[in-house]
């Protein structure tokens, strides 16, 4: 066997310092001002602005040329300094909420984004939600920035082509608050880092999802994760294939058999702190298949490359551990990803295979691109053996059916206890990662029924992301509450499904896992 290497480096994400800061003034370095506007309603327009810029948007808002409409905005020259204002529209008043927040600061980054500006100046909007403090409201226009100003743009050669510029990278981009009262300064300040620290992780997940398959194998992924436990103060431990096979993961190694790069588990651990510590860990468990060819099973071509985002899961476990580490939360949270490569090739996995896994039960192989369930098998029985977890919660691309039935605005919820189902959905609703649940009802457990094993990998037609929970139920411990939640459709949706994306990996599970993780006891 050749093996090809490539040379292309994993590019090293910056820290959150100093990226997103709060003022009481303008700075003089601002390329811009970004203002919110409403639809349909008279523009508020602040007090605190300069006077030439405050006629100028009484004059622009007296053309009725800009409707306001959330995600839109317009510039224009500001009559002061900064010399450029943003207008972003915010959508009806009467139905602001948090996602219409977040996706006009987010309009707002990509358009400086566009025009190569680098430094934004944001006044927050005043008018809010009932309920919605404006530290709230600064957490949110920090995050939507934050994640409108992601751009995977590495692989872009500079003037190449014309209808991407060379974008400025989202880690040089610099986002100011205008804070209006003095007394929240401070309050502000603590809102601000810390929902940086979320988005930038979000965006650090959303970066190595995109990353191709050739550049991203499951040795790079290993060595990453190792960077990433030194960078930010986690403990590393990475179970290799020869640990593997001591310790009888034969799903694992059966899906990496194909690749010319060994499949690992990763374990990463955040200690937690105060009154937390010792106490039992929350594992998230990550789907990290670095390309999915479907293997002897093999996909059509069509639209196959997109299978190098079938690591999101994965990728999302590490954004959520890099935010843990970084905010130091109480709650102590084991993240594990199991990684490989499903490759065509004479040492492939087969159709009729029947593999013995970690837990001693066999499986049946009846399709080799249900590869996902084989190696989020092995690992979820490896964390209830080995952690005696409070909870468990996995995030895998698991299924085309999942894209079927919710498309990509809501992914796909199963799980064995109301009580971490309901607090999932709640976080969904509150970061706008939401989730609808499927049934896991018992009456579809014979769709995995196996003539020649304990159970196969893949079933008949119907039921498909419920197949899925079914299968990776049977590694779960019945005692440990456990949440499945199939993230095909929204971990890399088409464009404008979910407005932070666009085309690119949307780091779906990151923000959801930590406003759950933040909750007292996690949620
Ligand atoms: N990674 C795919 C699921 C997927 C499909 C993700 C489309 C994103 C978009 C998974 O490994 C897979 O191939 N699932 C099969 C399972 C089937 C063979 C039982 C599917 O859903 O078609
Ligand atoms: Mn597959
Ligand atoms: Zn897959």
């Amino acid at each position: 066997m050749i093996r090809t290497r490539t040379s292309h480096k994993i590019k090293q994400f910056p820290s959150d310092a100093r990226q997103c800061t709060v003022a009481a003034r303008i700075d003089a370095k601002a390329d811009a001002l970004a203002v919110f506007v409403s639809e349909g309603s008279k523009w508020q327009i602040s007090a605190q602005l300069p006077t030439a810029l405050q006629s100028r948007l009484q004059e622009l808002a007296a053309l009725g040329d800009f409707k306001a409409k959330a995600g839109t905005v317009v510039t224009c020259a500001s009559g002061s300094r900064p010399g450029r204002v943003i207008v972003a529209g915010l959508g009806k008043a009467d139905a602001l909420n948090a996602d219409t927040i977040r996706w006009a600061a987010a309009a707002v980054a990509r358009s400086a984004r566009d025009l190569k500006l680098t430094n934004i100046t944001i006044l927050p909007p005043t008018a809010l939600p009932e309920r919605m403090g404006l530290l709230q409201a600064a957490s949110l226009l920090t995050e939507g920035f934050m994640l409108g100003s992601f751009a995977f743009s590495e692989f872009k050669t500079p003037g190449e082509s014309d209808e991407t510029p060379p974008a400025a990278s989202s880690s040089a981009m610099q986002l100011e608050l205008l804070w209006p009262t003095a007394d929240t300064l401070t309050q502000a300040r603590q809102s601000v880092k810390n929902a940086a620290i979320i988005a930038n992780s979000a965006n650090y997940a959303r970066y190595l999802a995109c990353l191709p398959g050739n550049v991203a194998g499951p040795t790079r992924l290993v060595q990453e994760a190792r960077t990433l436990a030194r960078s930010v103060g986690l403990s590393c431990n990475i179970i290799s294939a020869t640990e593997a096979r001591r310790l009888g993961m034969g799903g694992l190694l059966a899906v990496g058999s194909g690749s010319a790069q060994p499949p690992a588990l990763i374990v990463l651990r955040h200690k937690g702190r105060g009154k937390m510590l010792g106490r039992k860990p929350i594992a998230v468990v990550g789907k990290a298949v670095t390309f999915d060819t479907g293997g002897i099973s093999i996909k059509p071509a069509a639209d196959m490359h997109a299978m190098k985002y079938d690591k999101c899961g994965g990728m999302a476990v590490l954004g959520i551990m890099r935010a843990v580490a970084a905010l130091e939360l109480p709650q102590p949270v084991v993240g594990l990803i199991p990684v490989a490569e499903n490759s065509v090739d004479a040492l492939s996995y087969r159709p009729g295979d029947i593999i013995r896994m970690y837990n001693g039960k066999t499986v049946e192989i009846t399709n080799t691109d249900a590869e996902g369930r084989m190696i989020l098998a092995d690992a979820l029985a490896y964390a209830c053996k080995t952690l005696k977890p409070a909870a468990i919660v996995d995030m895998a691309t698991l299924t085309g059916g999942v894209v079927v039935a919710l498309g990509g605005v809501y992914g796909g919820m199963m799980c064995n206890n109301d009580a971490l189902g309901h607090a999932l959905i709640a976080a969904g609703k509150r970061t706008g990662e939401w989730l609808w649940q499927l049934p896991l009802h018992d009456r579809y457990k014979p769709l995995m029924k196996s003539p020649h094993a304990d159970i196969q990998n893949s079933g008949a037609r119907e039921a498909h992301p419920i197949q899925g929970g079914i299968f990776l139920q049977h590694f779960v411990d019945a005692t440990v509450p456990w949440a499945h939640l199939d993230i095909a459709g929204v971990a890399h949706p088409r464009k404008d499904d979910r407005w932070w994306a666009g085309d690119q990996a949307s780091g779906f599970g990151v923000r959801l896992m930590l406003d759950y993780l933040s909750q007292p006891a996690g949620g």
